[in-house]
């Protein structure tokens, strides 16, 4: 893919007409005729497809499609598709994403696409012995892997590592980890297949009985890390920048309010990964299970104070894919990919958890100054009004608010 040229820096996109918005982003995006007769007809999902992606479909759901401004990660600039039911996500995130782009933006790495397939195994005799036998014998359970996904191994990706783990000496209960690279998929079929395929040779190998045979959604060899710093004055002044210090304290002091932390973050990374057709329970599952990996619950992210301002730094588990899945079964998504212009997974995985750090930069400043009320109300506002008055989403354009830059 050759990526075009996008300009994310925009002020005032909300005081457009819902249409004006949608060409100002085609213009910003240089996007095709596509994108754009998407936007022009409303967007959605017609009836033939969603019936091809879930079972007993009656109608289709719809849900905004929104775009999320500002934002720089690694030096690009991407215009970041979001659907989220929920008011001053999107706004929130353009605003932070704003003021972290003027002290050089998001800078982001992410693992290669290394997922986690399991298979579980009972009644092993003699576990202990059986778990050496296991890791002896890795190239036969690569072979047998690799042998299942064909075009995964093709294009150089699939099993790359294994770990195998005693759970019960006394039930003879032992798992297999296959590490497999998936390339730029999300890959849940894909280590799906590896696990049933090598079960039966961890079977002929050990004994036993086989068990499940399924991915983990806490793929730890897929993490991506995310880092930025923001200046006081940008923020609004130093008080405000040793307010998020605190209010992140506060997090890694207290169960209660890390969740709600993360909560911030994730409706980030929840609201651009429904957009972008993404797992967003196989997402969830994993970061809230990272956060609590040593025992305790902790913050996915983290804001400290520096001579200039904040630098704030987040890592997560992400297991999301550029290829596969509902990247091509639904129109939105494919709108969505061509205006993001990502070229694979970890640049994918990047965008995501940056979009998280500045959802969750956004709430705690707002809470560490003036409070979430004031800037959230109005815009919940709008939706009572819209609501209420049931009126056509062309006149739906409000008023301006503190949180949209
Ligand atoms: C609301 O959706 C998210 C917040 O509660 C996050 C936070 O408290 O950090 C505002």
């Amino acid at each position: 893919m050759t990526r075009r040229a996008v300009n994310s820096r925009m002020s005032g996109l909300y005081k457009h007409s819902i249409a004006e918005r949608g060409r100002v982003v085609c213009e910003a995006a240089a996007v095709s005729e596509r994108v754009r007769a998407y936007f022009a007809r409303g967007g959605g999902l017609d009836l033939e497809s969603a019936d091809k992606m879930s079972e007993n479909v009656v109608a289709t759901f719809g849900l905004p499609f929104s775009v999320a401004t500002n934002f720089l990660v690694n030096q690009r600039d991407y215009l970041v598709p979001m659907s989220v039911e929920e008011p001053s996500v999107v706004a929130a995130a353009s605003n932070a994403a704003r003021m972290v782009r003027a002290s050089g933006g998001f800078v982001a790495e992410a693992d290669a696409s290394i997922m986690t397939a399991q298979v579980q195994m009972d009644d092993v005799p003699d576990v202990e012995r059986a778990a050496v036998r296991l890791r002896e014998n890795k190239s036969a359970l690569f072979a047998a892997g690799d042998r299942s996904i064909p075009k995964m191994v093709e294009r150089g990706f699939g099993c790359r590592d294994l770990d195998v783990r005693v759970l019960s000496v006394e039930h003879g209960v032992l798992v297999v980890d296959l590490f497999v690279d998936v390339g730029d998929a999300m890959g849940a079929n894909c280590v799906d297949t590896v696990a049933e395929a090598v079960a039966p040779v961890v079977r002929s190998l050990v004994g036993g009985h086989i068990g499940l045979r399924i991915l983990s959604n806490l793929p730890l060899r897929r993490m991506v890390r995310v880092r930025c710093d923001v200046d006081a004055d940008v923020l609004g002044g130093s008080e405000i920048a040793d307010g998020i210090a605190k209010a992140s304290r506060f997090a890694d002091l207290d169960v209660f309010r890390a969740v709600t932390h993360n909560k911030g973050f994730m409706n980030g990374v929840d609201a651009a990964a429904v957009a972008l057709g993404q797992d967003w329970r196989s997402i969830e599952a994993g970061a809230h299970a990272y956060c609590a990996i040593d025992g305790r619950y902790r913050p996915i992210s983290t804001w400290r104070r520096t001579a200039r301002g904040l630098e704030g730094r987040c890592a997560l588990p992400l297991a999301v894919g550029s290829v596969g899945g509902s990247t091509q079964a639904h129109q939105g998504v494919k709108v969505a990919f061509e205006l993001l212009q990502v070229e694979g997974a970890r640049e994918l995985a990047g965008v995501l958890a940056s979009v998280g750090l500045a959802s969750n930069l956004a709430a705690l400043r707002a809470l560490a100054s003036e409070g979430i009320q004031k800037g959230h109300m109005k815009l919940h506002q709008r939706k009572g009004e819209a609501a209420a008055e049931q009126r056509a989403p062309e006149t739906a354009n409000a008023e301006t608010t503190a949180v949209i830059s």
